[in-house]
């Protein structure tokens, strides 16, 4: 667990770059700083590793003051990514990511063990170790300073816009793989991004900060979506708040109707102008039709699962449908039901006042732990 206790960092100049930050960030989980430019988040991040010394308050790392540190040993146990993975350009891939492993004693031949490694488990193959830096990509770069603060297997990791340099699919990509990596290897981490959607992917946890270094707000993603602390927060998250909080909702309890489904041979006897899903024998859906003998006049495109997809994923499904309808189906793909587009924001609108009224009760209010 990494704690700051009423932490402040201010400089001679009057700058108050954080400003009384409390807040756990609990082992094994992923907390994400946010926040607008200049609000402290790289300044928060660096007091974890000793970098930068606050002028008030505590910061814990596992119940221990890091002023009694060694700021060396602290180091050891905190892998370190930043902006444009900070390689070393003369070392090959693989010698940049046994660099710490080296320093902490192994072998040549053990370090780069140890790189070959993980560099794979990143997904960097042996044909790209040789290389250097400037011979990889935007992408790959950061794969590496990902691979080499995880080197030495430190039980924390710091990570500073890591995906910030790379396009937005790259970023989606990488993002995938932490999300990845970390369901094996449950690290503590602590993620700066100023992209809110990152925060929202990545974050078990995500603190909200405004500028003069100030926590606004400190929540699971979707709290933070279904109640901002207030009109800052709701501003950073931006116009489409709704739709993503529909990614945090069950697609289980959704009221499905079974009376658009039919047979083939019933299809021949619908009714014109209405749409109806016609399915095989085996209920499987061949596509919508909306008047007789036009029996899969048009695709069903995707379907969904309930209680496997979210609800943003089934409103998805419905709009691009040429009924508004979603199709719902088992895991056998056989059809349970439809849904139309109103219903499931109906759906969504009831989850949400639901849990809001949740959030306000004595029970779910104060800090999450
Ligand atoms: N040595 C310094 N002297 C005075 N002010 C400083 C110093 N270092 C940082 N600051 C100020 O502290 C504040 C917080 O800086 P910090 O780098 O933590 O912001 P940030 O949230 O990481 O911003 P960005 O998103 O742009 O990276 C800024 O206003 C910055 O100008
Ligand atoms: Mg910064």
């Amino acid at each position: 667990m990494i704690t700051f206790d009423d932490v402040e960092k201010s400089y001679p100049d009057g700058t108050v770059a954080v400003d009384g930050l409390t807040l756990e960030v609990p082992t094994g989980t992923l907390t994400v700083f946010v926040g607008p430019s200049g609000c402290g988040k790289t300044t928060s991040l660096r007091m974890i590793n000793r970098m930068i010394e606050p002028t008030r308050g505590r910061v814990l790392v596992g119940g221990r003051d890091i002023r009694d540190e060694d700021p060396r040993i602290l180091r050891r146990g905190i892998g370190y990514v930043i902006q444009h993975a900070g390689l070393f350009p003369h070392r090959t891939v693989v010698d940049n990511v046994a660099t710490v492993p080296r320093l902490l004693g192994a072998s040549r031949k053990q370090a780069r063990a140890t790189a070959m490694d993980v560099l794979a488990r990143v997904g960097l193959g042996e044909e790209l170790a040789q290389r250097y830096p400037a011979q990889l990509s935007g992408g790959q770069q950061q794969r590496v300073g990902v691979a080499r603060a995880l080197a030495a297997d430190p039980p924390i990791l710091l990570m500073d816009e890591p995906f910030s340099a790379v396009d937005p699919v790259v970023r989606k990509e990488l993002q995938q793989e932490l999300l990845r990596l970390q369901s094996v290897m449950a690290k503590t981490i602590v993620l700066v991004t100023h992209d809110i959607d990152e925060a929202i992917t990545l974050g078990d946890r995500v603190a909200v900060l405004r500028p003069g270094g100030v926590l606004a707000q400190y929540a699971t993603p979707e709290e933070l979506l279904t109640a901002p602390a207030d009109e800052f927060v709701a501003g950073f998250l931006g116009a489409e708040r709704g739709v993503r909080l529909m990614s945090f909702f069950s697609s289980a309890d959704l009221p499905l109707r079974t009376q658009p489904v039919v047979t083939q041979r019933d299809a021949e006897r619908v009714d014109s102008g209405r749409w109806h899903l016609v399915v095989d024998d085996d209920k499987r859906p061949l596509g919508w039709t909306n008047g007789p003998g036009r029996s899969e006049s048009s695709s069903v495109g995707r379907t969904f699962v309930p209680g496997h997809d979210s609800l943003r994923a089934v409103l998805d499904a419905a709009v691009l449908s040429p009924s508004g309808h979603a199709v719902a189906v088992d895991g056998d793909g056989r059809v349970i039901g439809v849904i139309s587009g109103e219903e499931i924001t109906a759906a969504a609108r009831s989850l949400h006042s639901s849990r809001q009224s949740g959030l306000d009760s004595p029970a779910r209010t104060g800090k999450p732990r």
